[in-house]
């Protein structure tokens, strides 16, 4: 207001008339750089096809490393409800060296994909009602370079490790909130699963650093949330045997001769009996789904793929039901992720090293796989094509170092400043169980604030739940495997809306 009477009373000829021009300019340049880039604005989505997105989308790369040419990929969702308000989510899938699209795809994105019939055709895309877009913006994140769809000219780059992978996070994060500056004032939260159990405090703790020292522009940060996270190679390794005997895994013999002969310490036993009693318990359990106790899945020695729903027996479909309007993901019968491979210090063996081939076990990756690699696709997202990056796989064999050691002190240090803390986990997962979960929140000795209790989801236990001081909150989400979300949408919606509102589970 004040310029423009100043500009209308000098108001003399020409001068004037570039004076207002300039103003004008300058004001629309001022307005522009409040604002999303618009270049980044995901205008159509190949395959929905609805009128209108309920909520802007953004999607491209910000680059971590010029010299290198490293480049991360994000995609945007706006809140559907109040964008200006609505907390800002970084949301980061695990592996190492997984996709985020896994969760946009799978879990809690904007769309539920429906396969477009024939493998590799386009899906088709429905809006889901229970997107995490309803309650706050998501960022998903492809994360470290060579994952998904970010990559770095140097392939050095694709050698790297827990911390590297924190310091170039944050750095996205920076740039990020340079290219999106209005959204500098929400409160923002990072969120993962799995591995991301290591990415999440540690790219927390780079941000509370950068915070702390000043690092400009100011990062809003509140918190995070780790869903079936990696914490502690004693706790999460230690986990598996009560958790196998509690599911009525194991008989309660062979659990009485680990417990003798391990005395409690399962993970690293030394002893040749100790050896001995947990090969007997991992032949009991390995013919499982890992990620879903529930969920079938597949073992034959040269093991073929076998969707589902190619003459399954109806038993096996009925397993592991899930409140989801479209049968999310085809569940692939393959052997599962051998158990004798928990995250230790160090060099992180890869699928390849495992020997799982280029996929997955147990988890499809059919309708993300054809709708990210259809150029059309890439176009409209602002992604590279094909033909210069190579096509996206859900789970990429990266050099990955596990370098940050245990997670522990990062979520005390965390936590005893202020940052509040959800740790979930889906009950029903083998990879990283509940069990050990539990057991390393309790062990930060911190005052229980809110008993061990259901938690609710349409009058029905959705869970327990258990809250301590600092703001740390331990739950459980009943009949849920590894990914949350995929298979408990409404009550995962529940949860984490209830949580960003720091109001009672
Ligand atoms: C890739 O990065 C490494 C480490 O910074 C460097 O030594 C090497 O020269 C780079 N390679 C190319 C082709 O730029
Ligand atoms: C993997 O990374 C380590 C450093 O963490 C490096 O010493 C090694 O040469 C790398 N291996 C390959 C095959 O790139
Ligand atoms: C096994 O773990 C325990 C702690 O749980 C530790 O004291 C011991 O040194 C470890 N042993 C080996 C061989 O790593
Ligand atoms: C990619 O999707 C478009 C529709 O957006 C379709 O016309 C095209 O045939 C697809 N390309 C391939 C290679 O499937
Ligand atoms: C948390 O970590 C920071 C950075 O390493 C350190 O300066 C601070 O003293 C730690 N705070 C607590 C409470 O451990």
């Amino acid at each position: 207001m004040a310029w423009s009477t100043s500009a209308a009373s000098a108001a003399h000829g020409a001068a004037a008339s570039h004076f207002i021009f300039l103003v004008l300019l300058l004001t629309s340049l001022a307005c522009r750089s409040h604002s999303a880039p618009p270049e980044a604005l995901v205008t159509n989505v190949p395959g929905f096809a609805g009128v209108q997105l309920p909520s802007k989308h953004y999607a491209g790369y910000v680059t971590v490393d010029e010299r290198h040419g490293r480049r991360l990929f994000y995609y945007l969702v706006e809140s559907e409800r109040d964008p200006a308000q609505d907390p800002v989510v970084l949301w980061l899938n695990g592996g190492p060296g997984c996709s985020s699209f896994d969760g946009f795809v799978y879990e809690h994105g904007p769309f539920n994909f429906e396969s477009g019939g024939s493998a590799g055709s386009l899906p088709k895309l429905h809006l889901n009602p229970y997107s995490w877009s309803k309650v706050s913006s998501v960022i998903y994140l492809d994360s470290p370079a060579g994952v998904g769809l970010s990559y770095s000219k140097n392939v050095s780059d694709y050698s790297t490790g827990d911390l590297r992978t924190a310091a170039d996070t944050h750095t996205f994060l920076l740039n990020w909130f340079q290219l999106y500056p209005e959204f500098l004032k929400n409160p923002f939260y990072i969120a993962g699963e799995s591995y991301a159990g290591i990415y999440v405090p540690t790219l927390s703790h780079e941000v509370v650093k950068g915070i702390d020292g000043g690092v400009k522009p100011t990062i809003n940060f509140k918190g995070y949330m780790v869903g079936n996270g990696v914490c502690d190679i004693v706790f999460d390794g230690n986990a598996l045997v009560p958790f196998a005997h509690g599911m009525a895994l194991i008989s309660e013999d062979i659990y009485k001769e680990a417990n003798t002969a391990c005395q409690g310490n399962y993970w690293n036993g030394s002893s040749g009996k100790c050896e001995e009693a947990i090969s007997k318990v991992y032949m009991e359990v390995e013919a499982l789904n890992v990620y879903d106790i529930l969920e079938p899945c597949y073992h034959a020695p040269n093991s073929k793929v076998i969707p589902l729903n190619s003459g399954t027996p109806q038993r096996f479909k009925d397993l592991g039901g899930t409140s989801n309007p479209l049968p999310v993901r085809t569940r692939m019968l393959r052997q599962a992720w051998p158990l004798r491979a928990p995250v230790r210090d160090g060099h992180v063996p890869s699928w390849k090293e495992l020997g799982v081939a280029s996929r997955v076990p147990c988890m499809s990756d059919e309708v993300a796989t054809a709708w990210l690699n259809n150029d059309s696709v890439r176009s409209a997202i602002h992604a590279e094509p094909v033909s210069s990056i190579g096509p996206w796989v859900l789970c990429t064999n990266l050099n990955f170092s596990h370098d940050a050691g245990s997670m522990i002190i990062y979520h005390k240090n965390l936590t005893s400043q202020g940052y509040r803390a959800f740790i979930y986990s889906g009950d029903h997962d083998m990879r990283v169980p509940y069990t050990g979960t539990e057991a390393w929140t309790a062990s930060l000795g911190y005052e229980v604030i809110d008993l061990w209790r259901p938690w609710f989801v349409n009058e029905q236990v959705a869970g327990y739940t258990q809250g301590y001081e600092h703001g740390l909150t331990f739950a459980t989400i009943k009949g849920a495997g590894h990914t949350v979300p995929e298979y408990k949408p409404e009550e995962s919606l529940v949860f984490y809306s209830r949580w960003l509102d720091d109001s009672k589970l």
